[in-house]
């Protein structure tokens, strides 16, 4: 019997992998094996990587001609400026540079660990960055599609996850560890921040963490899931018309819409769903707002509600409708409290999100769900989402300056009552700035007791709208560059919390003027060194 001739062995090493041809031809041979594959044909060199990335990890490096740079990763780009940046490079570090560059951990990952995993096929789910938002996932989608049907990433043809994925991902870590497996908190109080007259609503929350089992360290941030607001909800369904106990995978629609679903920006999946339930005029609008596009220069507007409004009288079937929609994403919150001072009961400082748009008061779901509609004694699905890099330095006696305007306080009041409790001999200088010293003055008597106490060293205030000008933190840190300056020379660490699309780059810049003026250094000599405070961990951000 004739043998039919064995077949070219496949191509699973890139050509450019830093291997002799014999070592090659060996992994090849030995990775084959491996897979339980014969005689197929060589793969495009991006899904060869992605499977090299998932055999070999080190492989996620030069191996496809990668310098590991991320000129990118900068939360204030917005995402095209970040795709240009990043055109050329391989398909994951596009992927990176698709992500919101906060590595603010919501997604359960930072942003380069999520696009290495929805590379290699290993996370599914393109919708879950919070501040990349649709844009994100929109680009995400498009570019695991020019993975194809590669062998690598077997995600390429899974659909947008449906609500229910996130809820039943299987719990590798204990009960509130990680955002796969929250744990449940009691909503115990909320107390508003701001005096009477502040354009602002800002609230002190506390939760008790007694039966949820979990423990955090000052830095870290606390994972809430929220539930709609269920006016929200009942609009929804009036637009819909569907009844409200319209029965989905046993649960009834109201309850749905309320727990499991955000009602926030319409996603294209919806848009997708309206383009083939109607016809003409409205079909082509349907598509093109799927597609990413703006027909009526209203894109940015429609959340759900708005969607169905803009397509009054569609009648999708609620089951599809909801498959549509993108699961309910946990929002974080910097924990405001030390567990060595508050024990279980932890606090949060939270700012209520209200935006008008076209007559309709907007809300944000997490934060009013914390600030007016959680009932005391109510259970709240959470997680703690560990911030190491945000941490207090291993030795008490190095001093800390800590830049945290608005509520970018909540870590510095962790940090503070943990240094006094800790009796740690190092000083802490606290920059604190909002809207009116009348108004806006966050944990004023507490802060004025840490001081009287020794425990704050400095308190330094920026009230941006109590004269005619802004006035910033960064200005006062500019007019107290000097001292600034000496605290760093004795090795002070450097903590900035809040506002990550304008209040951190413009607190760096000021860095930087102060290193150049105080530090005899050039400009670039000045960028050099704030750079080598983040590198060797004496620069610390949490910034959203
Ligand atoms: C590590 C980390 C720590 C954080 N710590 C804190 C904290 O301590 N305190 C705190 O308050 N927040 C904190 N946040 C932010 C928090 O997670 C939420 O993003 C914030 O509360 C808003 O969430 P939400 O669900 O209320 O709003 P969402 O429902 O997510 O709505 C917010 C969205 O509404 C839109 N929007 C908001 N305002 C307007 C407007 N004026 N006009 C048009 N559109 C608008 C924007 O698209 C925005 O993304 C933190 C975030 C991270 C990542
Ligand atoms: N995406 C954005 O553009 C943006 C901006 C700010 C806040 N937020 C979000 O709003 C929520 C809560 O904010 P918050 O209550 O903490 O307060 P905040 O809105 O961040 O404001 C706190 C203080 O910071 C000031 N500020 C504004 N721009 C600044 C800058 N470039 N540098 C330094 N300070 C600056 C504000 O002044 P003025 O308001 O008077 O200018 C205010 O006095 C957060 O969720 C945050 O992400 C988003």
């Amino acid at each position: 019997m004739s043998q039919s001739p064995r077949p070219p062995l496949p191509k699973l090493v890139p050509e450019n992998a830093p291997f002799t041809t014999e070592q090659r031809a060996w992994l090849n041979g030995f990775f084959a094996g491996f897979l339980e594959i014969d005689g197929i044909t060589a793969l495009p060199l991006e899904a060869n990587a992605a499977l090299m990335s998932r055999l070999v990890p080190a492989a996620n490096g030069p191996l496809d001609g990668d310098d590991g740079e991320a000129p990118w990763h900068d939360p204030a780009l917005a995402l095209p400026e970040r795709m240009k940046l990043a055109e050329g490079r391989p398909l994951r570090r596009r992927m990176m540079a698709a992500m919101g560059q906060q590595d603010c951990g919501q997604c359960g990952y930072n942003c380069q660990d999520y696009s290495e995993a929805v590379f290699s096929g290993a996370e599914k789910r393109l919708n879950l960055c919070v501040p990349g938002g649709k844009e994100t996932a929109r680009t995400l989608r498009a570019l695991r599609e020019q993975l194809g049907g590669a062998a690598g990433p077997a995600s390429a043809k899974v659909p947008a996850t449906t609500p229910t994925a996130d809820v039943t991902a299987a719990p590798a870590v204990a009960p509130g560890a990680s955002r796969d497996n929250p744990a449940e908190a009691i909503f115990l109080s909320r107390t508003r921040l701001n005096k009477p007259g502040s354009e602002k609503e800002t609230w002190h929350i506390e939760l008790d963490l007694a039966d949820a089992n979990i423990d955090y360290c000052v830095g870290d941030a606390f994972g809430i899931f929220p539930i709609n607001d269920p006016a929200l909800a009942d609009a929804v369904i009036a637009a819909l018309g569907a009844p409200a106990d319209f029965l989905i995978g046993g649960r009834r629609l109201r309850d749905v819409l309320i727990e499991q679903v955000s009602l926030g920006a319409a996603p294209d999946l919806l848009f997708q769903l309206f383009s083939y339930i109607t016809g003409g005029e409205r079909r082509h609008k349907a598509k093109a707002l799927a597609a990413g596009e703006d027909p009526d220069g209203d894109a940015a507007t429609l959340d759900v509600l708005a969607a169905l409004e803009k397509f009054r009288g569609l009648r999708p079937d609620p089951e599809a409708f909801i498959e549509a929609l993108d699961p309910m994403q946990p929002r974080l919150f910097s924990i405001a409290s030390s567990p060595k001072v508050a024990g279980k009961r932890m606090a949060l400082c939270v700012d209520g999100v209200r935006y008008r748009v076209r007559g309709r008061t907007r809300l944000g779901v997490a934060s009013t769900f914390l600030g007016e509609r959680v009932r005391t004694g109510q259970p709240v699905r959470c997680y703690i989402q560990k911030a190491p890099h945000f941490s207090l330095p291993r030795d008490p006696a190095i001093p800390i300056i800590m830049i945290g305007p608005g509520t970018g306080i909540a870590p510095f009041r962790a940090f503070l009552h943990e240094r006094m409790a800790t009796k740690a001999s190092g000083r802490n200088w606290l920059f604190f700035g909002h809207r009116h010293s009348n108004y806006d003055f966050f944990y004023e008597d507490e802060l004025a007791g840490m001081k009287a106490a020794g425990v704050l060293t400095r308190l330094s205030l920026a009230w941006s709208r109590d004269g005619s000008e802004k006035f910033y933190v960064q200005d006062r840190m500019r007019e107290v560059g000097r001292d600034l300056w000496a605290w760093l020379a004795e090795g002070a660490h450097i903590y900035v919390c809040g506002d990550a699309k304008h209040m951190a780059k413009d607190v760096e810049g000021a860095w930087v003027e102060i290193v150049a003026a105080h530090g005899a250094r050039t400009t670039d000599e000045a960028i050099a060194f704030v750079a080598n405070l983040k590198k060797s961990g004496r620069y610390h951000q949490d910034v959203y």
